[in-house]
């Protein structure tokens, strides 16, 4: 391919990628490789993963001209999880890990490959995480020939469900909760906030149908939220029905449908056949009018189904957690019963969902097991750190350095001094960073003052003859532009000996 001329390719790159023509070229390949800063910065709509993806496709053969060497990239759809972004995961994942066990759920991780049919009889054929999701294949033939066809994990229900059935859960106290933090794979059209791997943190109640259960697994989540510092975010609720009204009612939504059907979208014509339920949940605005004037299944329920949601929603009232109801919530997988709800986040424009979940009384008998009534949701880990973003919520700091060790000549004996000091300090959790490459004095103080650290210890001739070592503090007198050899003089000098060290730097 023809190297486009740079001007050419950055305005018809900055064209593409909807960009203002001010930001220039370098601007725009740092910010490439921090999508998300870009994306916050530009406040736009525009999809984060296709900044990069423009790049690389506007790119053609002459990466070199732009100091961006050709190289592998992490597959469409699927993120590097950077240092930077650790410390999100971590808030998140403590925080759930906190809050789970708060309200008596326990760990559980099932593994990421399962049998296909796993998630085809429980999911449902017709949804479109079967029908176009799913990363299925053919594992490896056996010593007879014959083989699986196997799945990544597109969602965590299934699994815990068997889990539970295989290893005879349903034999300990009822219900059983649970709860887990997994990567799910779904072959989506990547977009802002959609990828092909991500995370959620999920909970799983089994072997309960109490609706105060139902309460109690929205107001973990509602606490969870709350505890992580989000504000606005909206709780939808609504059930579904079972298998006794339900069927009434679909017959009823196409009753009202059929009419209607050659004004639809095709996927609406195609949901009409396979899964009717779905046709309320159509993003296409044509039929979203059709929607609300859709026969709703809450005045359809049958009298135990209505008991039931009428008791989630006082249970919800004593928790002193506010939801709104929505009658046309229905959700992507066949599972469901009863209870449905989605968190959702209105922060930046668009209308997202933090988690999605509800009750799968039906999904144990699916797998083979006796009836067992369930209810879980699963949260997505990257929408609630890209939430927490746009919110402006902080996570605390990574734990600072304590101590930057610097030796003065570059002779085996001083550096050997310098390891066992940073050898000594990380042995007693003291966090300790020195110097490689055999750098010179003056290089290991400025890497010392970028460090952070707010003691730097000084080993030379006459400390090393002493068993002694010097400690400099007070970084904050500290410019970064004085020369080395002035900065031990700004600032306090102490002597301390090598075996009083870590008492020394404890007692600080
Ligand atoms: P789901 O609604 O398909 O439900 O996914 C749950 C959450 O995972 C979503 O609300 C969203 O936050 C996140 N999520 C889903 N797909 C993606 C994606 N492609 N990229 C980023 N985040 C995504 C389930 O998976 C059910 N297993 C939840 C459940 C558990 N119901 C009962 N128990």
């Amino acid at each position: 391919m023809a190297k486009p001329a740079p001007t050419t390719w950055t305005s018809k790159l900055l064209q593409a990628a909807k960009l203002p023509p001010t930001i220039g070229m370098k601007e725009l390949l740092q910010a490439a490789s921090r999508p998300e800063e870009l994306h916050k910065a530009f406040a736009s709509d525009f999809p984060i993963e296709s900044y990069s993806a423009i790049i690389v496709s506007h790119y053609g053969n002459t990466p070199k001209d732009y100091n961006m060497p050709e190289q592998y990239r992490a597959l469409q759809g699927f993120n590097d999880i950077l240092p930077d972004e650790q410390s999100y995961w971590r808030l998140i994942e403590n925080t759930a890990v906190q809050v789970a066990e708060l309200y008596g759920y326990r760990r559980i991780e099932t593994p990421m490959l399962e049998e296909t049919s796993l998630f085809r009889r429980t999911t449902g054929e017709g949804t479109d995480l079967v029908e176009k999701e799913m990363y299925s294949f053919d594992d490896r033939p056996d010593k007879e020939g014959k083989y699986d066809n196997l799945t990544l994990r597109p969602e965590g229900t299934a699994g815990v469900v068997r889990a539970y059935l295989e290893h005879g859960l349903f034999k300990w106290p009822q219900p059983v909760k649970l709860y887990y933090i997994s990567a799910m794979f779904r072959h989506e059209k990547p977009q802002a906030g959609r990828y092909r791997e991500h995370h959620q943190f999920g909970c799983e109640a089994l072997g309960e149908s109490d609706p105060a259960i139902d309460a109690e697994i929205i107001a973990l989540l509602y606490q969870f939220y709350t505890q992580l510092g989000l504000k606005g975010i909206r709780i939808e609720l609504n059930s579904i029905g079972d298998q006794n009204c339900r069927p009434a009612y679909i017959e009823r939504l196409k009753d009202y449908y059929r009419p209607l059907l050659d004004e639809c979208c095709d996927d609406c014509k195609m949901r009409f056949v396979k899964n009717p339920l779905r046709l309320l949940d159509c993003k296409e605005p044509q039929d979203q009018p059709k929607i609300a004037a859709a026969p709703k299944i809450v005045d359809y329920l049958c009298e135990p189904c209505r008991e039931h949601f009428a008791a989630v929603q006082r249970f919800l009232n004593i928790y002193d957690v506010p939801y709104t109801l929505n009658p046309l919530l229905v959700r992507g997988l066949d599972y469901y019963t009863r209870t449905v709800f989605e968190f959702l986040s209105a922060a930046g424009g668009r209308t997202e969902a933090l988690n999605g979940g509800g009750r799968y009384d039906g999904l144990a008998e699916l797998l083979g097991g006796a009836p067992t009534p369930g209810i879980g949701f699963g949260a997505g880990v990257e929408r609630i750190s890209r939430e927490l973003k746009k919110q402006g919520v902080k996570p605390p700091a990574e734990e600072p350095l304590r101590a930057f060790v610097v030796y003065f000549e570059r002779t085996p004996e001083l550096k050997d001094a310098a390891v066992q000091v940073i050898a000594q300090l990380r042995r007693a959790g003291i966090k300790a960073e020195m110097s490689y490459g055999d750098r010179s004095r003056k290089a290991q103080m400025k890497q010392a003052n970028a460090s952070g650290a707010s003691s730097i210890i000084l080993i030379g001739e006459d400390e090393l003859a002493g068993n002694f070592v010097t400690i400099t503090e007070g970084r904050k007198t500290w410019t970064k532009d004085l020369p080395a050899e002035g900065l031990e003089a700004e600032r306090k000098q102490v002597k301390v000996e090598r075996d009083k060290l870590v008492e020394y730097l404890k007692g600080l």
